[in-house]
This record gives C-alpha cells, structure tokens and sequence, in this order.
C-alpha cells in the first residue's frame, strides 16, 4: 500500500518477518503516528492481535502464521503456540484457517519462514484478484459506502473491500468513498482514511448515524465492506453495525457487496448464527482516548461483530470472481 510517513512517500505491508521478529504496523497509533511493534515470541504475537495493533481477519491471519513460524523457530511447543494464537480473537476464520495451515506445513517439515511467507503472499495475491473482480461492479462515478476497516491495513496488502476501489481508481474511475467512522475503535475514521489518503482516493468520513441519511438522499449508489468469518449460507459477520447498513441499503435498493477471500469462509458452519461473536472490553465505549465520557456508574456493552444474513447481500466479491449466495458451495471444492 501507498502511505504518507512524514510527507514522503513509501510502500508498505502490514507484516512481515525480519530477523526472527515479527513486525507489524502498530495500528493502535495510527493515524497520529507511523510506528513498528516487535514481536519477539508467541506470547507477544498473541497480544498483537488481542490488543489490536493487527487487526482485520486476513492481516490476523497472516500474523499468526508468522506467529507459528517464530514458535517453529524457537522449536516452542507447536501445539502450545497454536492455542496461544486460536485464544486471542474468536470470530475472524482466517485466525484459524492461518494457524490449521501453519501448523500442517510445519509437521510436514516445510521450513517455517518460507511457508510463512509463502502464506503472506497467497493472501496478498488474492486481495489483489478482488480487486480486479470487484472493479467490475464499480461504475465511474461512484459513491461507495464501506464499514470499519477492510483495507490493505487488515490484510496484508490491497484489502478486500478496499481492492476494489484502489483497482476503479488505478484504472481511471473517478470514485467518492463514505467511510463510516466506525465507533468504537474508529477502524473508519483512522485506518480506512489514512489509506485512502495515501492512495489519492477522495473521500469523507461521516458518523456511524449519518449512513442512513446519506442512503436515503440518494448520494450512496453502492456499498462494500468486508468480512471477519462468512456462513456455507451465505450469513456475513463482519463489523458491528454492518447489519443495519445492509438492511438501510437493501430498503433503499443499493446493492451490498461483501468482499472477502476464501480463508473467511466457514464451511462448517452452516447459518450465521452460529459464528462466535466477540464482546470486547466495555471500556472502548465507556473510555475514548483516556477519558471517561459516561457516567462512572454507567455499564456498558460491547460486541465486536454483527452477522447480516445473506438475503441482504447482493454479492460476494472473491478471488474466484463475484458470486452469488447460492454459488458460494464452489469455493468449497
Ligand atoms: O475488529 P477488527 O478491526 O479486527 O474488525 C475488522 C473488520 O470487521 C473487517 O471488516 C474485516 O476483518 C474484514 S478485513 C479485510
């Protein structure tokens, strides 16, 4: 991806394997601050992506394979890493899908940088295919509504719902992106921006709130966002507050895209309910930015994900090309 560190220009990646470290854009400081966080064990890599310096289900994968292969490195117990890195976020499949992965290649005596890499590299080709597949639904002149933060930050590179849009761009389409800030974490406002301005992309960042409105006046015409773990139906769990955004859209007849790779796809799972959602920490509501805006003797509640069922989704834009629910049984074969 193409970043603004410092008023210069740079190529970046969100992780990579250096020296035996894991090294990863400290996403937590973004967009203040442009800053590497080293891990140097499976521990701290487990805290990575429980702390949300990573975060995004590819770009969760891809670290915990390399999370795998500094364990493999330091001849750590594999079985042991890999529970470490499976506790830290429940509902992203690409987690799992990465450390399943890592976990056959290294008893098979694969060498564990290069199967880690090589794992980095297959995710990054594919948000690149969904890219090109996903610029097809995208007309010039577009106004696209995305969710949270489905861009080269939570992949590797290029993103999922953000491919699509950096390929219409690349390819001359003017486009106009509304990114929802994405309360409480602001994946919207601080990453998803931060990339769009690194990529020349115009956009605006408007309140969770303000999508409907927008919907409604008539200034969105499509929507595209990405996923943390979809259903064999077709049910999508991606951030919370996707949900309503699908049904706003679909109330108002524009078509809701998904985009995401195949290692988001459970198969096992045969309906969205039944995928594991995350409740985070009630202090990211309660708390923003160190100081407490509620009520000391105000709980609160704090679910990561929502699920939108498949009937709100017009298409699933895949490395395989855009399919519709009932085609997703492909990508399984
Ligand atoms: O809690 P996060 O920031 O990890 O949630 C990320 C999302 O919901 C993304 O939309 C999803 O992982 C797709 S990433 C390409």
């Amino acid at each position: 991806m193409k970043v603004i560190i410092e008023g210069e220009k740079r190529e970046v990646k969100t992780v990579w394997m250096e020296d035996g470290i894991v090294k990863l854009i400290d996403q937590r400081k973004l967009p203040d601050k442009y800053d590497l966080f080293n891990a140097r064990s499976v521990e701290e890599v487990g805290f990575a992506i429980e702390d949300m310096v990573v975060r995004g289900a590819p770009a969760i994968g891809a670290t915990a394979a390399y999370g795998m292969a500094q364990a493999s490195l330091k001849n750590r117990d594999l079985e042991e890493a890999a529970h470490i890195l499976r506790d830290t976020r429940p509902t992203a499949h690409d987690l799992f899908h990465a450390i399943d992965h890592m976990l056959k290649e290294l008893k098979e005596g694969k060498d564990p940088v290069v199967a880690a890499d090589l794992y980095a590299d297959d995710i990054t080709e594919r948000c690149r295919k969904i890219g090109i597949n996903g610029n097809e639904v995208i007309k010039d002149g577009d106004r696209i509504l995305t969710h949270c933060n489905a861009g080269a930050l939570a992949t590797v590179d290029y993103g999922t719902a953000l491919a699509p849009m950096r390929s219409a761009h690349e390819s001359g389409k003017e486009i106009f992106i509304w990114v929802d800030e994405t309360r409480p974490r602001l994946q919207g406002a601080c990453l998803t921006s931060w990339e769009l301005v690194g990529e020349g992309i115009p956009h605006a960042i408007v309140a969770d709130n303000a999508a409907g409105y927008y919907m409604k006046d008539g200034q969105v015409n499509l929507c595209i966002v990405g996923a943390d773990r979809i259903a064999a139906n077709g049910d999508v769990a991606n951030k919370i507050g996707t949900y309503s955004k699908a049904v706003i859209a679909k109330e108002n007849g524009i078509p809701f895209y998904v985009a995401a790779p195949v290692s988001t796809f459970d198969f096992k799972l045969a309906e969205g309910d039944m995928i594991p959602i995350e409740e985070r920490d009630p202090q990211e509501v309660l708390v923003f930015r160190g100081k407490r805006i509620a009520p000391l003797q105000a709980e609160a509640r704090n679910p990561a994900f929502d699920v939108t069922p498949a009937k709100y989704i017009t298409g699933y834009i895949t490395e395989k090309g855009v399919l519709a629910a009932e085609e997703l049984i492909i990508l399984s074969q």
